[in-house]
């Protein structure tokens, strides 16, 4: 074990039992809601990619201060040093919380899908707010242990990475549902245009390998997963959202952004039982294209019979018929449609679809219905987030629902390694009723030498 990750199991353990922090000074206690005079002093993991976008909006934020960045390419530490010039660099964020722990109040996570918990856990560990970019977790395990520990700290203020559902039409779009526009909520029908050409699925494990560019610490790029050698352009940047070890597929990736009102608005729990119909995945990646059916139990929003969740992608989409909306309207893109007792609502991930005069609610019989759109104020969902750390908002993709609804993507995610199959879901046990195969997925073990307290 090398130094800096035994003191960080160290330092980790000792900042678990929070507030009392033996070798740290008072600056280092949580500070959790910041006073009108102080500053939200923030650490970045990951500045490329989505991480740059994240480090760009949050530094806009008057009362942020970078204190800290982290990537494990190295070529970020030039690039930010003029503009970040006081926050201090690190290759791997172990060594950052350890380090300068007592330095920061808060963490924002964009790295790849398979080690937002490990570094949102422990960041929580040590009584940081945290802003995790979507999907919040990489397994159902994960996604539910960050939701039961945000549960029990609420002065910890969280936020997943959905920028999208700050705007006007989204928030619209949730606002109507739960006026009840279209009534009792019985299916909800959502799809994506990914992976088509985004990104490689239902291939298998890329061959070869070559050693990494001195710039990337490739080991780290791996962090909890299972080790694999290098292969240039295979998984970074961007490619690794397909293959099962690193990614959570296309549903994972959109379903977040397209899934979260209409799961809000149903008030969904765990799901029942799920299916996953396909015909490519491989041992490495998630097919290509793929049906995901997800069953749940009633709630007051809901009809008595409960709602079926179905999800869609690579280029799969229900009939506009199926979904009880006139022929014509394009509902290509990525977008959820909800079917209610009275009628249907189209919530297209475009939000610029709402704000048109654009019908996007029928009755039953495929009539336009009239809507009055609420008038709600601009939000963004950064600056949100920031604020909550002020005391000022509750963020509402916090890691308590977050978790909740990418649970159900998790669990979806989980169900195409056992093709057009139905799979009872086990919530206790992290597994599926008919199929204990699926406990390996559904709660995925860390590599050796990986642990992080709150998680296996
Ligand atoms: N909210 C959105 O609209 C949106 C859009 C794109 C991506 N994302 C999410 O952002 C995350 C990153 O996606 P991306 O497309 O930017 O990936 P990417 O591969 O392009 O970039 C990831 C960045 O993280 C760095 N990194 C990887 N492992 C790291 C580690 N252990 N510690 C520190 N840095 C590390 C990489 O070097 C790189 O800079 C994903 O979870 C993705 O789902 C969200």
């Amino acid at each position: 074990m090398n130094p800096s990750r035994r003191t960080f199991i160290r330092s980790a353990a000792a900042f678990a039992a929070f507030p009392m922090l033996p070798g740290f000074s008072a600056r280092a206690l949580p500070r959790f809601q910041l006073g009108p005079n102080q500053r939200l002093q923030l650490a970045k993991v990951a500045v490329g990619g989505m991480g740059e976008s994240d480090l760009e909006e949050l530094s806009k934020h008057p009362n942020v201060d970078i204190v800290a960045l982290c990537d494990v390419d190295g070529r970020g530490k030039e690039k930010y040093a003029t503009k970040f010039p006081k926050a201090q660099w690190f290759n791997d964020w172990r060594e950052m919380f350890d380090k300068l722990g007592n330095k920061f109040d808060a963490v924002s996570v964009s790295t790849p899908d398979h080690m937002h918990a490990p570094i949102s856990m422990s960041a929580m560990n040590i009584g940081k707010h945290v802003y995790c970019q979507k999907p919040l977790a990489h397994s159902a395990y994960e996604n539910r242990m960050l939701a039961d520990f945000a549960k029990g700290h609420p002065k910890i203020v969280t936020q997943m990475g959905t920028q999208r559902s700050a705007m006007i039409g989204r928030r619209q779009q949730l606002e109507l549902l739960n006026d009840n526009v279209i009534g009792k909520i019985k299916f909800i029908h959502a799809w994506s245009d990914r992976p088509m050409g985004w990104w490689p699925q239902g291939k298998p494990m890329p061959t070869g390998g070559e050693t990494p560019p001195e710039w990337l610490a490739w080991d780290l790029w791996l962090g909890v997963a299972p080790t694999r050698p290098f292969v240039p352009h295979a998984y970074a940047p961007f490619m690794w959202r397909g293959t099962y070890d690193f990614g959570c597929g296309a549903l994972g990736d959109m379903g977040c952004h397209i899934l979260d009102y209409p799961f809000m608005a149903a008030k969904l729990g765990l799901p029942i039982s799920v299916r996953c119909d396909c015909t490519d995945a491989t041992e490495d990646e998630f097919p290509t294209k793929e049906t995901i059916t997800l069953k749940y139990a009633a709630t007051d929003r809901t009809v008595a019979e409960g709602v079926t969740v179905t999800w869609y992608d690579g280029g799969l989409r229900p009939t506009n018929d199926r979904l009880g909306i006139p022929d014509g309207v394009d509902i290509r893109g990525n977008a959820s449609v909800v079917i209610g007792e009275k009628g249907v609502m189209l919530c297209p991930l475009d939000p610029e679809q709402v704000l048109s005069d654009e019908p996007l609610v029928w009755d039953n019989k495929k009539t336009p219905v009239k809507l009055n759109l609420p008038k709600l104020e601009p939000r963004n969902h950064y600056f949100h987030w920031v604020d909550g750390c002020f005391g000022k908002t509750t963020p509402q993709a916090n890691f308590a629902f977050a978790g909740l609804m990418c649970e159900s993507l998790s669990v979806g995610a989980a169900a195409s390694h056992f093709a057009n199959r139905e799979l009872q879901y086990d919530p206790k046990n992290f597994t599926f009723v008919n199929e204990p195969l699926g406990a390996q997925y559904l709660k995925t073990k860390y590599r050796n030498g990986w642990s992080v307290k709150g998680l296996a």
